[in-house]
C-alpha cells in the first residue's frame, strides 16, 4: 500500500518534468477524467469483453497495462485468469488504484507502479499480453501510442498480444453550415465589431463535436490503419493523398474525422467504432472546417491531402495540413485550397 510519502514523492516528480508533461500527467490526477472514460460505456465495454471472453488468452499470461489509471483494465485482465498483472501510470490517480484493487481482493494478482513507463523497470522480463486504453481526440492528439509502442519493443514477448492491436481513422465531408456560421461565421461581427483576428484563430483549431450522420454529404473513406504489432513512431507522422465522392447534391464546409479500434486476437474479433453512424463516445467526432464552401454534385469527387505529425515544442500536440481540389466541368465551382490546424 502507498503513504502520504508515495504520494508526495510522485508530486515532487511531476513537478520536475516539463511543463507540457506536466500538464498532461496532472490533468490525469483527478477523478473526473476517469469518470467520464469508464462512463463510457462503449469504450469500457469493448475493452471488457475483449479481456473478459478471452479467458482462453489470458489464462497464466503476464499481462501489461500501459496508463492503467483506475486500473479498470487489469481488474479485467485479472479476472481474466492472468498470472499476474503489472499496471503502470504516472499521475497520482494510482494511489487510488492501489487502493481500489486491495478493495477488490486483487492486490496479489495486480502490481501497480507509479512511474514514467519509460523510465521505470518491470518486476518482470518480458509481458506476454499488453493492454492500453491510448487512443487521444482523432485517434493521435496526446501522443500515448509512442508509450505503447516503447513498451511494445522493450517488454512484450515475440508471439505475444496487444489489446487492441489496430486502429484506422476515417474522414468524409459535411454540411455544416448552420454551425459553421455560430463558431466561426460569429467572429465577424461581435456586437457590431470586426473580431475576425479570432476568426483565423478558431479556423485553425480542429473542434471536437459531435456530428449527425446526415450531415455526411461524401463517403467515408479510410485513412490509416495502423497496425500495432508492426507500427513505429515514424509512422505517426504522415501525408496522406485520399479522395472523397459526394453521395448528394450539397455543400461541404468541413471534414469530419473519426476512429474504429480493433482487437483481432479476440475468439470473436471485437470493434467499435467513434464515428457519426453509431453511439456516442468521450472521443466524439473531430471537424475541420474550411474556408470556403465547396459545392458538390452526386458522384463528384474531392481530392484531398492529410498530412499530420507532432508539434516540434511539444509532440503531444498535433499539426494537421488538410489540401482539397475539386475540379468540375463548371468552373465556377472549382475549388481549391489548403487549412492547416492545431491540435492543443
Ligand atoms: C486514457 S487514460 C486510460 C486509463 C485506464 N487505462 C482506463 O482505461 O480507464 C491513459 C492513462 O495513461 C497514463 N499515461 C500516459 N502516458 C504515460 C506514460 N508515458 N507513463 C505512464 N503513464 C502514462 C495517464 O496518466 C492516464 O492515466
Amino acid at each position: 500500500m502507498s503513504g502520504p510519502e508515495d504520494v508526495a514523492a510522485a508530486e515532487l516528480a511531476l513537478k520536475g518534468m516539463a511543463h507540457s508533461e506536466q500538464h498532461y500527467f496532472n490533468s490525469y490526477n483527478h477523478h473526473g477524467i476517469h469518470e467520464e472514460m469508464l462512463k463510457d460505456e462503449v469504450r469500457t465495454k469493448s475493452y471488457m469483453n475483449a479481456i473478459v471472453q478471452n479467458k482462453h488468452l489470458f489464462k497464466d499470461k503476464v499481462v501489461l497495462d500501459v496508463g492503467c489509471g483506475t486500473a479498470i483494465l487489469s481488474m479485467f485482465a485479472a479476472k481474466a485468469g492472468a498470472k499476474h498483472v503489472i499496471g503502470v501510470d504516472m499521475s497520482t490517480i494510482i494511489f487510488k488504484a492501489r487502493e481500489i484493487v486491495e478493495k477488490n481482493g486483487l492486490s496479489d494478482k495486480i502490481t501497480l507502479i507509479q512511474g514514467k513507463m519509460e523510465e521505470i523497470e518491470l518486476p518482470f522480463p518480458k509481458v506476454d499480453i499488453i493492454i492500453s486504453e491510448w487512443m487521444g481526440y482523432f485517434l493521435l492528439y496526446e501522443s500515448m501510442l509512442d508509450t505503447v509502442l516503447y513498451a511494445r519493443d522493450r517488454y512484450l514477448n515475440k508471439d505475444g498480444l496487444i489489446f487492441p492491436d489496430k486502429a484506422t481513422i476515417f474522414m468524409c465531408g459535411i454540411e455544416d453550415g448552420d454551425y459553421k456560421d455560430e463558431k466561426i461565421g460569429f467572429w465577424d461581427n461581435v456586437y457590431g465589431f470586426d473580431y475576425t483576428p479570432l476568426k483565423h484563430t478558431a479556423l485553425s483549431e480542429p473542434l471536437v463535436d459531435t456530428v449527425e450522420v446526415k450531415a455526411a454529404v461524401t463517403d467515408p473513406t479510410s485513412i490509416l490503419t495502423l497496425d500495432l504489432y508492426k507500427c513505429t513512431v515514424e509512422d505517426l507522422a504522415f501525408n496522406i493523398p485520399f479522395k472523397l465522392t459526394a453521395r448528394r447534391d450539397d455543400f461541404v464546409h468541413a471534414l469530419v474525422a473519426w476512429f474504429d479500434i480493433d482487437f483481432t486476437a479476440c475468439h470473436v474479433p471485437i470493434r467499435f467504432s467513434t464515428g457519426p453512424h453509431t453511439k456516442y463516445t468521450h472521443w466524439k467526432q473531430t471537424v475541420f472546417y474550411f474556408r470556403d464552401v465547396l459545392t458538390l454534385q452526386q458522384g463528384e469527387e474531392v481530392q484531398c491531402n492529410l498530412e499530420v505529425r507532432p508539434n516540434d515544442k511539444n509532440r503531444r500536440d498535433l499539426d494537421i495540413k488538410i489540401q482539397y481540389q475539386l475540379d468540375t466541368p463548371d468552373s465556377v465551382r472549382n475549388a481549391k485550397g489548403e487549412c492547416e490546424y492545431k491540435m492543443c
